[in-house]
């Protein structure tokens, strides 16, 4: 039997997760398919209650379904639970669930990128409370990161977290970020600035640590110009395909029933789309 899957979003023309579950399909020679649809959000509702009458065995829900989402289905986990938000849908025993595997992603980029580092006991600097910064806080929270201090323009967001996630949450002023880089093992930016077509990403780095570990969740382009100001000062960096790349395994396992790997070629695939003169 053909298994069916697909991404979800409003606009989705942008998204990559095809391309991703496509290799995947053909490289463990699955018989499925994987496609993009685009789903207003007046009809996300009905579109999950079809999903299963209409062959499909899951999907990934993208931008601005994703909290939508989390109300329709069953959260699948407690971590899930705490986000409000999902990415990823399955049926089981005739029922939808929902989970989000962007923290996990975070994770298992930082680990494939750097096996001997470790989250567990570290000081986070995260530029930025949007809604990619909630994910990436509760796995940083799990993994045993010490103090995650949260600058972010709106005050209030990163207050929001601290409330959500508990005590190691600081939130701090947008302005004092660089100052804030001195205390750094890990920096993330979580925040948009940088991206292609966005407003660059001015932060001052003097103060971060040499051995501080830098990683964006940027990757339109694929290395951001923190990323590349980072490296030119000897840090080691995780550019942010790691993460698209690594959401995706968990929907691909709980789909298709098998666990893929995020291979070199995989991200060579995927960064070919994004820029095509990137040459490894
Ligand atoms: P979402 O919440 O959907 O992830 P978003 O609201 O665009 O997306 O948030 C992206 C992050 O980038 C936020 O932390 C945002 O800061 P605010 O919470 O103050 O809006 C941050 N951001 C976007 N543009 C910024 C700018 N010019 N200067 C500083 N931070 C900015």
């Amino acid at each position: 039997m053909t298994r069916k899957a697909c991404v979800i979003g409003w606009p989705i023309s942008h998204s990559r997760s095809p391309i991703i579950h496509g290799y995947w399909l053909k490289r463990y020679g699955i018989e499925g398919s994987y496609e993009r649809l685009p789903v207003k959000p007046e009809d996300l509702s009905g579109f999950l209650a079809r999903l299963r009458g209409n062959g499909f065995v899951g999907c990934n829900v993208t931008l601005p379904h994703k909290e939508a989402a989390f109300r329709v289905v069953r959260t699948a986990d407690a971590a899930t639970k705490k986000l409000g938000v999902v990415n990823t849908v399955f049926e089981r025993d005739g029922e939808l669930w929902g989970t989000s595997t962007d923290g996990e992603g975070f994770i298992a980029s930082l680990r494939n990128d750097l096996p001997d580092w470790q989250v567990k006991g570290r000081t986070v600097v995260i530029l930025g409370a949007g809604g990619a910064t909630r994910a990436i806080v509760g796995a940083l929270v799990d993994e045993g990161a010490e103090r995650i201090l949260i600058a972010n323009r709106t005050h209030a967001r990163a207050e929001e977290l601290q409330r959500d996630f508990g005590p190691r949450i600081e939130p701090r002023d947008w302005t004092e970020a660089p100052r804030l880089l001195g205390a750094a093992d890990l920096l993330v930016n979580t925040t948009s600035l940088g991206m292609t077509a966005q407003p660059p990403l001015d932060i001052d780095l003097a103060h971060l640590p040499a051995s501080a570990v830098v990683t964006d969740i940027v990757y339109t382009p694929l290395e951001t110009d923190l990323l590349k100001r980072a490296k030119a000062r000897g840090n080691p960096t995780v550019p942010g395909l790691g993460m698209l790349l690594h959401q995706a395994v968990r929907g691909f396992e709980l789909w298709f029933g098998t666990r893929p790997q995020v291979t070199p070629e995989l991200y060579d695939l995927v960064a070919a789309d994004i820029d095509p003169g990137y040459r490894r």
